[in-house]
């Protein structure tokens, strides 16, 4: 089975247990930090290989695995990614601006807030952020460029919001700093072909289980399942199918699921995911 992203290899550790001695799984991760941790975590047992599971079913091939039995997506970032101030990724900790997954990339979060231009800027924030204000916090950004730290970017969004306007639960920076991130590392994009490639190498019952943290995620992954699960995807209106269409997938989870209350209380971060499962068909 793979592991597309293995992080800390928490649910790699689960698997390895069920999968037992004759099992084989693949981690994939494109954090070489997480991945350091999971190789001492989880010992020689597990093939760990750093990469991005857009190229999932490359991976997997090259790594001796042509047909799997499961491919297992944990999307966004990991606590530790979130905590240490200097990967970028927190408003809540001052830090340079990169938010890159992958460090060998050569796009980060500084970039983005400071060149790309106010429109551009302003889309992604709304787009990726679901960000009402997005059009002002763009200009406001633009405004003090250039931006070097988290904190100029999050005191870009507090300065831009008008207070009686600043959400409730959340910090006013909370949806643009998602939006850089989804942007500097595509993750819309790696979803994408990550679950095409999951396509290729299950094996007939083999099990497609995704958690989404984020509403854009959960709708794509939503949208995939729905289409691979239909025998015809012509047009409602078109009364003779045309399309050849075959179903390959049976959605195993009709409504996402959510966390239970006590997971909850034990990993607040754990609020906002849902997974969703298919099978193989
Ligand atoms: C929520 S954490 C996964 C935690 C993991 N399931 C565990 O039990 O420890 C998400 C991980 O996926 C990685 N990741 C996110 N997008 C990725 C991508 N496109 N390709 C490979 N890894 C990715 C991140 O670097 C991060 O380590």
């Amino acid at each position: 089975m793979v592991d597309g992203t293995v992080g800390l290899g928490g649910h790699a550790r689960l698997v390895l247990e069920r999968i037992g001695p004759d099992g084989r799984l693949l981690g994939i991760d494109r954090d070489d930090v997480a991945l350091a941790v999971a190789r001492e975590r989880l010992g020689p047992a597990p093939l760990l290989r750093r990469g991005d599971f857009r190229d999932l079913a490359a991976i997997a091939r090259e790594a001796g695995l042509d047909r799997v039995d499961g491919v297992l997506l944990d999307l966004g970032v990991s606590s530790p990614q979130l905590d240490e101030a200097a990967r970028g990724f927190s408003f809540r900790q001052d830090g340079p601006l990169d938010m890159r997954m992958d460090r060998r990339s050569a796009l980060t979060a500084e970039r983005v807030v400071n060149t790309l231009p106010q429109r551009e800027l302003a889309a992604v924030i709304r787009d990726l952020g679901e960000e009402r204000w997005a059009v002002r916090i763009a200009e406001f950004v633009v405004r003090r460029r250039p931006l070097r730290t988290t904190r100029d970017l999050a005191a870009a969004v507090e300065a831009a919001v008008p207070r009686a306007a600043w959400p409730r639960d959340i910090h006013p920076a909370t949806r643009t700093f998602q939006a850089v991130r989804m942007h500097v590392n595509d993750e819309l994009g790696s979803l994408d072909l990550g679950l095409r490639g999951a396509m290729e190498i299950l094996s007939e019952g083999g099990r497609l289980v995704v958690i989404a943290f984020h509403s854009l995620e959960d709708a794509a992954v939503k949208r995939f399942l729905a289409l691979e699960s239909r025998d015809c995807v012509c047009p409602p209106q078109q009364p003779v199918c045309t399309c050849g269409h075959r179903a390959s997938l049976r959605i195993l989870t009709r409504k996402p699921l959510r966390p239970t209350p006590d997971e909850v209380a034990a990993n607040p971060r754990s609020r906002s995911a849902r997974l969703r499962a298919a099978e193989r068909v």
